[in-house]
């Protein structure tokens, strides 16, 4: 999604602008730019291609200075166009770039056309740089403050103006942005990753903040409930970034590295795990874990299947009731709160907007037990919560999640057996059981890789199909969800999941010989209900590719094609039968000459609404 990055320094801070954009490149964008202060004048290249394309193009032009930004952008206000990419100039005097989304920009537009100004993009994001010039009287931070002042919706923002040579000033509500200090030089980012290696000395900037960058002297004003603002100083934190850019190895794609990173994912995840406690998600836990009354998980795309995984052992193990709902459902909708409720809020990124938006939501009708399982230390979603328990699946680059959903999932089970142990379910002898199937976990997920021969044999099948179905039960269901997202995400097939009794409600309709059904089929206490639904699916000529395990009395036979797991893992089997439907859709993409770790419209991190 949008990326931002700005500078000043007293050396040309180009590179350092092109490196950070490189850094967010993972997380999809449709095209990108920069802009410098050059000679007295505004300068800037714009690219739909890659940011190496930009980076060639600013070389060519010679594009130099210490003062810039620079931006990925992700379209959502008009096409992924060279003429909607930013930075967007308002005259040859303010430069700006935003991620989120403005929306009143209608009515800035009409109100900023009826002065005189001229819109050259469709974006939302030239009526910002336009309005800044017009409130612009000779200091750049009063009049962004008095531009965020007209805003609403959600930003981040970066601007410059060609009148103030070594300044650069940024502002955010509800869209990240931290500032870098340096040397006598500063920075801007909407991620800390984007200026790893540049300085580790970090300020997350909070709702309703501008702040002014200057060489060597920042200021922070923020916005109060009157609409004023007042001086305020944020912590600067040490903050250690890795690069998203990790090396491919022998791997084709990210993606691939990253399923077949996940033995070492999970086992890192357990690391710090000696045995169950609440306070492995923070001091304090024990007491709000004994007290809640109910956990309400809030979630998106893969992490809410693994929210809905975590659902069934909630109730089943610590005998709490659970609910789990998509954040972007949730925050507008009518509930009723129970203040006794912990709020989990699952995200790879600790960013995603609709989860953040969600989290507050709750807050705000009185859940103040928060807790996030999260893959990023740093990340908003990690300040905003009281609690945490922190993924260890390391830096994901692929926009179709993989290692950090068995690592979620390995964080909801340990955070089930904390509720479980609070609340006085777990016996001293379950919890050393639980703890020895979790600590074999890595080496039983390598055995499941070594099935990746057998799945690219159906994924030769699977790309010339253009529908499937996936069927699962219980705790499986989420499991034939997740494997019908993985596969639409980055194969473009048409891919449905249920639970396998809600066949003849509806879906069977759909059967034919030309639509193949994936059944997610462990050896459990549902496998013979689960056997009478792939008879049904038999009955209409459609076609069964299984994923079964060691004692699943399933054989293939016309019709019916079976890959049979290692071994059953009883409760823990999702985290395992996720891996070839994972591997399936990889494998699937690959024979459609997709682009796998990039798939069309989607981004990794959705910093918008
Ligand atoms: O960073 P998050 O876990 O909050 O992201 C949530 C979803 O956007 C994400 O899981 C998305 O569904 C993935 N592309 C799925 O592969």
């Amino acid at each position: 999604m949008c990326g931002i990055v700005g500078a000043v320094s007293t050396r040309n801070i180009v590179p350092i602008l092109i490196e950070g954009l490189k850094r967010l490149e993972y997380r999809g964008y449709d095209s990108c730019g920069v802009a410098v202060h050059q000679d007295g004048q505004l300068r800037r290249a714009r690219s739909t291609a890659r940011v190496a394309e930009l980076e060639a193009g600013v070389a060519k032009d010679g594009i130099a200075s210490g003062t810039g930004i620079a931006h990925t952008r992700w379209a959502t206000h008009g096409a992924p166009e060279v003429h909607n990419a930013h930075p967007h100039f308002s005259g040859q005097r303010i430069a700006l770039v935003h991620n989120g989304i403005i929306e009143n920009h209608d009515e800035l537009r009409a109100e900023l056309q009826g002065r005189g100004y001229e819109f050259t993009s469709q974006t939302d994001t030239e009526v910002i740089a336009h309005l800044v010039n017009h409130l612009y009287d000779g200091d750049l931070f009063d009049a962004v403050q008095r531009a965020t002042q007209r805003l609403k919706g959600a930003y981040a923002i970066a601007v410059f103006c060609r009148d103030e040579p070594q300044r650069v000033v940024g502002a955010r509500e509800g869209s990240p942005l931290i500032l870098g200090l340096g040397e006598g030089e500063n920075f801007l980012a909407s991620d800390a990753m984007a200026l790893a290696g540049v300085t580790d000395q970090i300020v997350y900037l909070e709702e309703g903040d501008v702040v002014d960058l200057q060489l060597g002297k920042t200021w922070i004003a923020t916005r109060q409930s009157d609409g004023r603002f007042r001086e305020v100083q944020r912590p600067v934190r040490t903050v250690v970034a890795h690069s998203g850019a990790a090396e491919l190895g022998p791997y084709r794609h990210y993606m691939q590295k990253e399923i077949f990173e996940q033995p070492r994912a999970i086992a890192d995840t357990l690391d710090a795990v000696g045995g169950i406690s609440p306070e492995l998600f923070g001091d304090g836990a024990y007491k709000v874990f004994k007290d809640v009354e109910q956990v309400l998980i809030l979630a998106c795309g893969t992490s809410y299947y693994s929210g809905s995984t975590a659902k069934y052992w909630l109730e089943s193990i610590a005998g709490i009731p659970t609910s789990v709902e998509i954040a972007s459902e949730y925050r507008y909708r009518d509930s009723v709160p129970n203040p006794k409720t912990l709020v989990v809020t699952i995200t790879q990124s600790g960013e995603t907007a609709d989860t953040l938006a969600a989290l507050k939501h709750a807050r705000s009708l009185g859940m103040e037990h928060t807790l996030t399982i999260c893959n990023v230390a740093t990340s908003a979603m990690v300040r905003e919560c009281k609690f945490a328990y922190i993924t260890r699946a390391g830096v994901e680059v692929g926009v179709a999640s993989t290692k950090a959903f068995t690592t979620q999932l390995v964080g909801l089970f340990l955070l089930t057996l904390a509720l479980a142990e609070a609340r006085g379910r777990l016996s001293e002898a379950q919890e050393q059981e639980h703890l020895k199937a979790l600590r074999h976990l890595p080496v039983a997920v390598q055995a499941v890789l070594a099935l990746e021969p057998q799945i690219i044999a159906w994924a030769e099948d699977f790309a010339r199909k253009e529908n499937a179905l996936f069927l699962g039960r219980g705790l499986h269901y989420p499991i034939a969800l997740e494997g019908a997202l993985k596969l639409k995400e980055i194969s473009y097939i048409h891919a449905e999941a249920y639970p396998a009794g809600e066949l003849k409600h509806g879906p069977l309709a759909l059967v034919t010989a030309a639509m193949p059904v994936v059944t997610v089929a462990p050896n459990d206490a549902l496998v013979d209900k689960l056997k009478s639904n792939m008879q049904e699916v038999r009955a209409r000529g459609g076609e069964l590719f299984v994923i079964a395990d060691e004692g699943t009395r399933i054989d293939s036979g016309p019709g019916v094609r079976v890959i049979r797991m290692p071994e059953h893992y009883g409760v823990l089997s999702p985290i395992l039968h996720v891996v070839p439907l994972q591997l399936l859709a990889y494998h699937t993409a690959c024979a459609r000459g997709t682009d796998v770790d990039k798939p069309r419209n989607l981004a990794k991190s959705v910093t918008v609404e």
